[in-house]
């Protein structure tokens, strides 16, 4: 089950072009493009005729070629085409999704078109405000996106998984401070006098200790974004007075893609050194290769959950205290709007 009254990144803006992109998403096909003045559109990936993959066509115009028998349909799911017939039976219509093009990612709403609202977009917008200087990439996990969001909100693996990057004695040893706030989930976990994790240090050259904080957001359905960042110890702990300051926002918009994979969609903003493409180039290698070490553990888990006969749950302790609250908040929005509520999530 998914909540699909919500806005799920689809793509990144780059990578959508004058060709056809195929991508199931919520456990549905879709077929994206964009028309010749550039604006995005998405049908489902499924032709009305035979239910042949419309992305394994053509785009002819603004209107996509069945690569089977030919019909075409045009960016309203219209079929304009049929061939060696003039009368076109109406029932011949794509679905459409409603898509829009908010910072720099494509967003697609997977539910009642009437309720897609562009203004319920989660904020991402350090992909590109001034000031800021996003790394941004993609990756698909094979796990459910609700492993991936238990992940993202308890950063306690840090410590064991990341030790070459962001992991250091601090992150697990220190207990988070957890709040709901409707339907977000807010963590707190500041770290005082620790060692600068390995990746820190290379990023800003820290010599000393460092005060350091992690603040994480949870928005439904999958949007968590992770203010982090350090300064020298005692020093202030304020990004914008503080000039020895490390700070990065870590931004991730999972979108489901079956139920055991999921659709990653990073980027890592800094707030210094924006102009320095090596430090960039240097930070995109270390973060993938901690998504990787990620995804190791995930895919992993995910085939051991799959496999376990036993019946047994997963099991809470103190650090599953924020994973464990954005499951309740999207448990209760997945079962009211399969109640028939209307809804529209963002933070
Ligand atoms: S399946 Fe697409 S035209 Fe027949
Ligand atoms: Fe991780």
């Amino acid at each position: 089950m998914y909540l699909k009254n919500s806005w799920y990144v689809a793509a990144s803006a780059e990578e959508l072009g004058r060709g056809l992109l195929g991508r199931w998403i919520c456990d549905e096909p879709l077929v994206m493009y964009r028309k010749e003045d550039g604006t995005p559109v998405a049908l489902e990936d499924r032709c009305p005729h035979r239910k042949f993959a419309l992305s394994k066509g053509e785009l002819v115009g603004d209107e996509v070629q069945c690569g089977y028998h030919g019909m075409k349909f045009d960016c309203s799911g219209v079929c304009t085409f049929v061939p060696g017939q003039d009368n076109i039976p109406p029932r011949l219509k794509a679905r459409v999704y409603p898509i829009a093009e908010k910072h720099r990612w494509i967003w697609v709403w997977m539910g009642e078109p009437s309720e897609a609202d562009e203004d319920l977009i989660p904020d991402y917008h350090w992909n590109d405000a001034p000031g800021w200087a996003p790394i941004m990439g993609y990756l698909t996990f094979g796990a459910n996106y609700q492993l991936v969001v238990d992940n993202l909100l308890d950063l306690t693996h840090e410590t064991y998984v990341h030790q070459a990057t962001i992991g250091n004695q601090a992150v697990a040893h220190t207990p988070m401070d957890t709040r709901v706030d409707g339907e977000n989930v807010l963590i707190e976990r500041l770290m005082i006098d620790c060692d600068p994790p390995p990746l820190f240090k290379r990023a800003r050259g820290f010599t000393t200790n460092i005060d350091r904080w992690q603040r994480i957001r949870f928005n439904p359905p999958a949007h968590i974004t992770i203010d982090a960042g350090g300064v020298p110890t005692g020093t202030e702990m304020d990004t914008a007075t503080n000039p020895e300051s490390m700070n990065w926002m870590v931004l991730n918009a999972l979108t489901p893609e079956r139920a055991d994979s999921t659709h990653y969609f990073w980027s890592v903003s800094r707030c210094f050194s924006q102009d320095d493409e090596e430090l960039g180039e240097m930070i995109r290698k270390q973060i993938i290769n901690t998504f990787e070490e990620d995804r190791d553990i995930l895919e992993t888990q995910q085939e051991l959950i799959d496999s376990d006969q036993s019946g047994r749950p997963l099991l809470t302790v103190n650090c599953d205290a924020g994973n464990a609250a954005a499951r309740k908040i999207m448990d209760g929005l997945i079962k009211a709007e399969a109640g028939g509520a209307s809804a529209g999530h963002s933070g």
